[in-house]
């Protein structure tokens, strides 16, 4: 039907007759002339009718906006003043010999030149997908996963399909559930992430797997989270961690490189206890570089008293020429922040000049003795002109506030490389963690080894300062990837199910099928799995997780378009 696309025609075509498909993306009419900008997948061009010719000039003249076209005509180079030098083609226009209207289109309820609402944008999502912007997401996105089929290819990994519906999969989530129509009261699971299956596929001797699979989670939703989103899913036998991190390692520099062109530099890595000391999470951004300093033993004793707190986290954060680059605003910003949690207390200081030593030192704290101050600048090192933001209180809720408070004073005070990427693997996480009901639960999932050297009798002993021999890649404080060694070992498997509180008879119940699989000769085993969504997000700049995604949810996990869910029409 078409001789070329729209976008792709340059200076080397003028005299050449094309043919090309697409849609008004805009139309103008001048006094005697027509000018249409034509839009296909590939970008835009403009068409010129002529009166000369009069049927093709008639037919323009009842285009309007979203029409779907095909145009025949003849590339021609513009005038010097009329070329347009933010279009690719905007050096050429087409002489349009003759047009067919397609179909043609109602006013659209969306506007693709400018910023629409959100609701309406994902209503109208096949429309919205019409804008530039989102069709070149979606191209980056495919790119993205042909160069990972490409590289795990290459890596000699086989692409293996796992089942959709499944028994349930625990990863931390609620799982989304499908009624058997055959089995009256029984149900399948949609898979959370393919980890059992990928492990089992490790029994059978696949060696390695991979897979660009959805996986399924209902659970609060946010930027970066979807309840339907797509995992790189990788695992491998008889590999260590190190051999993980290498593949990945590749892969995501191969990607920056070929997508926007960075090269990325050697990726660090860190502790999870390093991370949560120096930035409160353990998804740090690290082109922020302003570090927590724990001065828990500069505080004395009668003063940390007043605060009844059981598990106390007494930090600093040091905001080089704070007096000068902070105002007002921006401290009542942090404190409505600060505000929002009980138990925790923010304590400012001011170093004014260091040399009038106290003097030249002021506090909103009026309990603090000064002497205290003076210790405080000395040991984090403060210069005059700084601030000295502290915060004491619940260790979580400190290291909750103080990860999102370093993130906004990184950008108020201008510290933050924001051209940069800076990946970074973390480690060592603890095995497990309490959640409210004191209850242990895996801090990533049940079927994480823990790190070497533990015993069984350890484990069982001491499972609260156990380490887990898992590790998730984080980028721009970003977590877009997560793995780890697995347990490969049935009587282990067996005794952390056991430590999550799960008896024996409900382990047999829930993962009977995994845990019997491991007494045949289970080889040692590795994985991770990338949030495709995540890294496409970055790499297009985009805000969401839901700008590259075609056919997106709303936070509150309903289709605008579709409308789903909604009541069963039989
Ligand atoms: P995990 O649950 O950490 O690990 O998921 C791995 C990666 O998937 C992405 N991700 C998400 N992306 C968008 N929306 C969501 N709701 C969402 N949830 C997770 C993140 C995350 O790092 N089976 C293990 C992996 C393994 O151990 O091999 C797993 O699924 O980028």
């Amino acid at each position: 039907m078409r001789t070329k696309y729209c976008g792709e025609l340059r200076l080397c075509d003028v005299k050449k007759k094309v043919i090309l498909c697409g849609w008004v993306h805009r139309k103008r009419n001048l006094k005697n002339f027509i000018f249409i900008d034509m839009r296909d997948c590939t970008g835009i061009v403009q068409i010129f009718f002529d009166p000369k010719n009069q049927k093709t000039f008639d037919s323009a003249f009842t285009l309007k906006n979203e029409f779907c076209i095909k145009v025949t005509g003849i590339i021609q180079e513009r005038l010097l003043h009329n070329k347009n030098q933010d279009l690719k083609t905007g050096d050429i226009e087409v002489i349009a010999s003759k047009i067919k209207i397609f179909n043609i289109s109602e006013t659209l309820p969306i506007d693709l030149n400018n910023i629409n609402n959100k609701k309406i944008k994902l209503k109208y999502r096949y429309l919205d997908l019409r804008r530039p912007k989102m069709l070149k997401n979606l191209k980056i996105r495919n790119n993205i996963t042909n160069i990972i089929h490409l590289i795990m290819q290459n890596h000699n990994f086989l692409n293996i399909e796992t089942p959709i519906l499944t028994p349930p999969t625990p990863e931390g989530a609620r799982d989304y559930i499908v009624p058997s129509r055959i089995h009256k009261k029984k149900y399948y699971a949609l898979p959370q992430s393919p980890q059992l299956f990928k492990q089992l596929l490790m029994i059978s001797g696949v060696d390695k797997y991979y897979q660009i699979v959805k996986c399924f989670r209902d659970e609060d939703l946010r930027s970066d989270r979807q309840p339907e989103f797509t995992q790189i899913d990788i695992e491998a036998s008889f590999i260590k961690k190190k051999k993980i991190y290498s593949i990945v390692e590749s892969m995501i520099q191969i990607l920056w490189k070929k997508i926007i062109n960075y090269t990325l530099e050697k990726f660090s890595i860190l502790s999870f206890q390093e991370s949560i000391c120096k930035y409160g999470c353990d998804k740090p951004d690290l082109r922020n570089p302003l570090e927590l300093v724990d001065i828990h033993n500069l505080i004395p004793h009668h003063f940390t008293q007043l605060y009844k707190v059981n598990h106390i986290r007494i930090t600093s954060l040091l905001i080089p020429q704070g007096l000068l680059l902070l105002n007002k605003n921006n401290i009542n910003r942090y404190n409505d922040i600060i505000k929002k949690y009980k138990n925790i207390h923010p304590i400012y200081i001011k170093v004014k000049n260091i040399q009038l030593k106290e003097n030249g030192i002021f506090t909103s704290e009026k309990l603090l003795e000064k002497k205290y101050l003076m210790h405080i600048v000395k040991y984090i090192n403060a210069k005059d002109g700084d601030m000295i933001l502290i915060i004491l209180g619940e260790f979580k809720i400190v290291n909750q506030v103080f990860s999102d408070l370093r993130i906004i004073i990184g950008y108020d005070i201008k510290i933050t490389q924001n051209n940069l990427w800076k990946p970074v693997w973390i480690t060592d996480f603890p095995m497990f963690e309490k959640n409210d009901n004191n209850c242990f639960i895996s801090m990533h999932h049940p079927f994480t080894s823990p790190k070497k050297n533990i015993t069984i009798q350890q484990l069982k002993d001491n499972p609260e300062s156990s380490l887990s021999n898992a590790y998730d890649l984080v980028i721009n404080g970003y977590e877009i990837g997560s793995g780890s060694v697995r347990i490969h070992n049935k009587i282990m498997q067996e005794t952390v199910l056991e430590i999550l509180g799960i008896s024996p008879q409900d382990q047999h119940k829930k993962f009977g099928f995994f845990i019997n699989a491991l007494q045949y000769g289970t080889p040692p085993h590795a994985g991770i799995a990338l949030g495709l969504d995540r890294i496409t997000m970055l790499l297009t700049q985009s805000h969401s997780i839901r700008d590259v995604i075609a056919f997106p949810k709303t936070n509150s996990a309903t289709c605008l378009m579709t409308k789903s869910p909604n009541k069963l029409i039989i």
